[in-house]
């Protein structure tokens, strides 16, 4: 089964990326492996204890990935007429509050705890099962638009 790591630190990422953990819509899934890559950045670089800076820029790269996939995520919820899709927005929101929080705890102290809760917020929680259930109905729906490995053969 394929891996994505982010390495070259000096201590490797504990959270690694499994293609068990992807919903189904390739353009998706590999959104949400890049902001994993980023928190694993992000992880490393607060590893290597390394200056505000350059941890700063990696928190500038998930923020902006995170954005971008988040309102990726609420037009294809528009487009398909997701029921759930108020709710599911809210979550969304409060994603965008967490990443914003943990941008200050990390200034105020880098310390890989502060990630742990936004890492359980935003993927345990919010990819593994949030996303999950849109994707289910878009799949029940819209068969047509899954993709990758799980994409029904086509025509
Ligand atoms: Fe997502
Ligand atoms: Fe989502």
């Amino acid at each position: 089964m394929q891996q994505c790591r982010v390495s070259g630190g000096e201590k490797e990422g504990t959270m690694k990326w499994d293609d068990s953990f992807a919903i189904g819509i390739e353009a998706i899934d590999n959104q949400h492996k890049k902001i994993f890559e980023h928190l694993l950045a992000i992880e490393n670089s607060v590893a290597k204890r390394e200056p505000w800076h350059i941890l700063h820029f990696f928190l500038r790269q998930l923020a902006e990935s995170l954005k971008f996939h988040l309102a990726v995520e609420e037009s294809l919820l528009e487009i398909v007429r997701y029921p759930d899709i108020a709710y599911h927005g809210a979550a969304h929101a409060g994603l965008l509050e967490q990443m914003a929080e943990l941008e200050s705890r990390l200034q105020q102290k880098p310390s890989a705890e502060s990630l742990v809760g936004f890492f359980e917020t935003w993927f345990v929680r919010h990819v593994l099962s949030a996303d999950r259930e849109y994707a289910a109905y878009i799949e029940e729906n819209f068969p047509r638009l899954m993709g990758g490995s799980q994409a029904p053969a086509g025509s």
